[in-house]
């Protein structure tokens, strides 16, 4: 038989058969619009409630094969990127599509250190604005979302030398944002900047510095944290990065977009999830609680956090890289109670048919809790932390969306299901 790139569909209903083009493994989802059953029809649709099968855009930025278990940047394994590249250098390389020169990189670095700063407002805004006790995800978003009052040019998002000041200023002024995020809570004062010092390192010293003169960041911590920002930097479609690219679909100002996907981050379905991870260890207490806590997730009872994704059913390939990162952090820290729990509890659930026949498998937030704890970043804050890696990859996606010719406002159908034409019935009239 004669290959031909085309699906074929009968339409039982009234024996009309349609063929249609078979692109890069799909089909466009408007070809199904010509299936009617009268003239006047609408059109088939496609349903898809959470997206679980429809191709949103075309992207260059990020390859997941999730039943292999691999994840690539532009190209690169997310393994050679962990161990040779550094955070600067990949969100370089996903927002410019390749790798920086020594001179390019140096610039890209000088720029967004530059941009570190905030303004006196914002700082104000951040502390004065929030009760002592407010979630730090809550006071990022909102803070991010003030920033657009505060830079009315990003509103031009055609305009490209505008889309590249805003590039530095959200990769800038995240971190800066972040670190008062924890400040706050703590009824600490607010540190400015240091621009000698590298992208994580500056975070702590913004986190950590109390009366030193010259905050120096553990090293070891300097590191883990840069090789954290780099492997949740992105992950190609996700529920946050489809809301910067669907918010930012409207044409608001990227500010407004990023606010929108670290809202989304913060459930605990999502970025929330290495927050969760604590908890349930926490909760477990010890090693031979482990079987009790395993029953109780199989009755349904609860969920194995850190475990399971809607993409990988394999081993998440940032877990492995996590994994082997809180060994080396652990070292030079106290060990942790915490983490030999998690390491049974993973043995334990990769020999169980319950996880096993449903492929789940140890994903990105699994192990990267026990580090940020380890580093003492309270837990409130673990979100946040992703949310500044991940940072670099709203960004790359909503560049890659706003200069995408075939895009549009993003805007899903429905498939109603309530009254039509009902009658109004005044109020003293109804029981
Ligand atoms: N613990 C126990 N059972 C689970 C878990 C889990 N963590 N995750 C999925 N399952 C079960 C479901 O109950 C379901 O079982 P069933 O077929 O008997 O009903 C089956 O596995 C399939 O699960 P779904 O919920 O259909 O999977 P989905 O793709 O919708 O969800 C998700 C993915 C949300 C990540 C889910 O695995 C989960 O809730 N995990 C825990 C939270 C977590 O770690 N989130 C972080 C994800 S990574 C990230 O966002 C960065």
């Amino acid at each position: 038989m004669e290959r031909k790139d085309t699906l074929t569909i009968t339409d039982n209903r009234t024996g009309k058969q349609y063929e249609i083009p078979i692109e890069k493994g799909a089909i466009r989802a408007k070809e199904l619009r010509q299936i009617k059953m009268h003239d006047d029809d609408f059109g088939l649709l496609s349903y898809d409630p959470a997206f679980m099968n429809t191709a949103a855009c075309e992207s260059a930025i990020t390859y997941i094969d999730g039943e292999k278990g691999i994840l690539q940047y532009r190209g690169y394994p997310i393994e050679v990127l962990a161990e040779k590249s550094n955070f600067m250098e990949t969100s370089y390389l996903l927002i410019n599509g390749v790798f920086p020169t020594e001179r390019q990189l140096k610039k890209w670095t000088q720029n967004i250190t530059l941009h570190t700063m905030i303004h006196e407002k914002i700082k104000k805004f951040m502390d004065g604005g929030f009760l002592y006790d407010a979630h730090p995800m809550g006071i990022l978003v909102g803070s991010l979302a003030g920033l657009s009052t505060f830079y009315p040019d990003a509103k031009k998002v055609d305009d490209p030398d505008s889309r590249t000041i805003q590039v530095y200023r959200m990769l800038g002024k995240i971190i800066t944002i972040s670190a008062y995020t924890y400040r706050h809570s703590k009824g600490l004062f607010f540190v400015y900047p240091d621009n000698d010092l590298s992208y994580s390192g500056n975070f702590l010293n913004m986190m950590f510095k109390m009366t030193e003169p010259k905050y120096k960041p553990n090293p070891v911590f300097e590191k883990a944290l840069d090789l954290l920002f780099l492997l949740h930097a992105d992950h190609e479609q996700n529920c946050s990065t489809s809301a910067m690219r669907g918010v930012g679909s409207s044409r608001v100002d990227p500010f407004s977009a990023l606010a929108a996907a670290t809202a989304a981050l913060y459930g605990p379905l999502h970025g929330g999830a290495n927050e969760a991870v604590i908890k349930m260890l926490k909760e477990i207490g010890s090693v031979d609680k482990i079987p009790d806590y395993i029953k109780k997730v199989k009755a349904g009872e609860s969920k194995l956090m850190g475990f399971g994704h809607r993409i990988y059913k394999n081993y998440d390939p940032r877990a492995k890289i996590i994994k082997k990162m809180a060994h080396q952090v652990f070292a030079v820290t106290k060990k942790s109670t915490l983490l030999d729990i998690a390491l049974e509890l993973e043995r334990i659930a990769l020999q169980d048919d319950y996880f096993m026949s449903r492929k789940l498998y140890p994903n990105v937030d699994f192990y990267s809790g026990l580090i940020y704890r380890a580093m003492k970043i309270p837990q409130s804050m673990f979100t946040v932390l992703f949310a500044i890696g991940r940072t670099a990859g709203w960004v790359a996606q909503w560049l890659e969306m706003i200069t995408d010719k075939e895009q549009k406002i993003a805007r899903p159908r429905q498939l109603y299901t309530g009254q039509l034409n009902q009658v109004y019935v005044p109020i003293e009239k109804r029981f």
